[in-house]
């Protein structure tokens, strides 16, 4: 019966343990892309070399504190007909000892914290590539001064060449957060923020807004692309290339002109502008000169499909309730021409 419970014991750990090696394989960064614990930019990796050391400092005290209490129990344990134990009532001696070990472990955790701080505050390089970040309810605005380039929800930027966001709000308090590339910041109406990261590796880096920004936050979010050199040239080149003609020569569908008709009577044309290159400021919707090409849409609450994209035309209220484009009135047919036509613009 005992070697039974033993046995079953032992089976338990066994399990308990096959699971929890399950469990940390499945936390690598594929499964959880807006992991701060992998990054890929030298910002996060500032961040994530503080939490390395606050962490092994962490341990360094668990095992000491746990090793000792376990000493403590196995050691001083009573045994049957022992005498009542000697009892205490404070002691000044441990009692400054506990104190000042910590108020030590902190000041040494402190140097590292401050030095970090600095660093993630320090003006960027001059030859920085500047970003414009605007969050809006709820999607953001991304815009490129060098280049003269806007666009939304998906930002392009090169491997290896600094990028410096200067970032504000066209209304409430948004925080612009990249997970693996930077960290977070606050953006607000009336003052400029800022933040910089260097991408280290290819790849689209998910992120979102990362402050309660009214009822669709949680649908904010946006997506970082880090490109070769080359192909973030060739990508700007693009966009600077785009417009009416490109789409138009690009459209093989004859519910394109239909598309284009209905854009401005249904009056998308007073929020959206379609133009990357000299684009309008202060809109209340999204840039749509490439929408055709991203991938996602509705800031990054549908995949960017025909069908998601007549949906969310149709009935943006009833995926995104709140949000700030309404219900038109748009038919199946007229949907599938402004798709047409959006999906054009690529
Ligand atoms: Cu914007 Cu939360």
């Amino acid at each position: 019966m005992l070697l039974r419970t033993a046995a079953l014991r032992s089976f338990r750990l066994v399990a308990a343990l096959c699971l929890l090696t399950l469990v940390l394989a499945g936390c690598g960064s594929e499964h959880y892309p807006q992991t701060t614990l992998s990054p890929r930019g030298d910002f996060a990796r500032i961040a994530d070399d503080l939490l390395d050391t606050t962490v092994k400092w962490a341990f360094l005290v668990f095992v000491l504190v746990e090793g000792v209490l376990v000493y403590a129990i196995f050691r001083f344990r009573g045994k049957p007909g022992d005498p009542e134990p000697h009892q205490t009532h404070g002691n000044t001696t441990v009692e400054i000892i506990w104190t000042v070990i910590p108020a030590l472990i902190l000041a040494v955790i402190a140097v590292p914290t401050v030095k970090a701080i600095f660093l993630t505050n320090a003006v960027p390089a001059k030859d920085a590539l500047t970003i414009e970040v605007v969050g809006h309810q709820w999607w953001w605005e991304f815009r490129y001064p060098e280049y003269n380039l806007t666009t939304a929800n998906e930002m392009h930027v090169p491997l290896g060449r600094t990028v410096s966001l200067r970032m504000g709000s066209s209304d409430v308090l948004h925080s612009f957060w990249a997970p693996q590339l930077a960290a977070k910041r606050d953006v607000f109406a009336n003052r400029e923020t800022r933040m910089w990261f260097k991408a280290e590796a290819e790849g689209e880096y998910p992120g979102q807004c990362a402050e309660f920004c009214g009822i669709q936050h949680g649908r904010m979010s946006h997506r970082i692309k880090a490109q070769k050199p080359e192909e973030f040239q060739a990508w700007v080149a693009h966009m600077q290339a785009l417009g009416p003609k490109l789409a138009a020569a690009a459209a093989s569908s004859p519910q394109y002109a239909e598309g284009e008709k209905l854009f401005t009577a249904k009056g998308c044309i007073a929020c959206h502008s379609l133009v990357a290159v000299n684009a309008p400021k202060g809109m209340v919707g999204p840039n749509l000169a490439n929408v055709g090409a991203r991938s996602h849409i509705a800031a990054g609450t549908l995949k960017n499909t025909d069908q998601n994209l007549a949906h969310w035309i149709r009935d943006p209220q009833g995926i995104k309730k709140g949000v700030l484009m309404p219900n038109l009135g748009v038919t199946e047919a007229e949907a599938q021409a402004l798709v047409a036509y959006l999906r054009a613009h690529q």
